[in-house]
């Protein structure tokens, strides 16, 4: 179990994820824990959520995803997760002191959706100005259902991702079938992408996080192979196709 972890191998986890720019670790929280953040989940969707960003967003960008925040509503299912010790031991040895945990944002795929295109959660000219992502799966992903993590190893470090189809494929990138319970860290400037999301719904829990003086709205502006877009204006900012 997770718990187990030594100071020694929190620090080691946290050097592997300045070389990946990602980590993927099994059996993170219990089933305990998941089932009923899950159970939670299914009761706020139901079986026809609608969308929230505009269609010609989601046209662009070929994502389509709903977003939820349950501990902004007051539902306090998710807070034994944030609270985890170990999950912000990993955190602090990540981020250093001062990191700030941004929000709880569930996020929902419909069965047949397109996932999402490749991209990065924030512009990547500033090393210093990055979102970490600490993606929870309280459900299975598997090949069937679709819906799996593809990251990029190494790409944190390089930079805007270069123009191109939205959802090739290339050599070196990972694709990650998370299981219930499994705890995904993620950069925000390492290059990810979300697979067809075929059988079923999919959903993942994001518990994104900061260093200390980046501002909240880090990730207002998305940087996708084909445009910049900025959310809270519902605005294209720069089109590169
Ligand atoms: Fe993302």
């Amino acid at each position: 179990m997770a718990q187990e972890y030594t100071n020694d191998a929190i620090q080691g986890l946290a050097k592997q994820f300045w070389e990946q720019g990602y980590l993927c670790i099994p059996h993170f929280f219990s089933q305990k824990v998941m089932q009923t953040c899950q159970s939670e989940i299914e009761n706020h969707f139901g079986d026809s959520p609608t969308f929230l960003h505009d269609d010609n967003f989601i046209s662009r960008s070929k994502t389509e995803v709903i977003p939820w925040f349950p501990q902004r509503e007051g539902n306090s299912e998710f807070d034994v997760i944030s609270n985890n010790s170990l999950l912000q031991a990993l955190s602090e040895a990540i981020l250093g002191e001062g990191w700030d945990e941004q929000y709880c944002m569930v996020m929902f795929s419909k069965a047949g959706t397109n996932g999402q295109a490749w991209h990065q959660d924030c512009p990547p000219e500033d090393p210093a100005q990055f979102n970490l992502n600490r993606l929870v799966y309280t459900m299975d992903v598997t090949p069937e259902l679709g819906g799996e993590v593809f990251v990029r190893p190494g790409t944190h470090k390089q930079g805007p991702l270069t123009t191109g189809p939205l959802f090739e494929d290339f050599d070196d990138q990972v694709v990650l079938v998370p299981k219930a319970g499994t705890l995904v860290l993620l950069h925000g400037h390492c290059w990810h992408r979300i697979g067809e999301v075929k059988s079923g719904n999919r959903v993942s829990t994001n518990f994104r996080a900061a260093p200390k003086n980046v501002p909240d709205d880090i990730t207002d502006i998305c940087v996708y192979r084909n445009m910049r877009y900025q959310f809270s204006t519902s605005e294209v900012l720069e089109s590169y196709s």
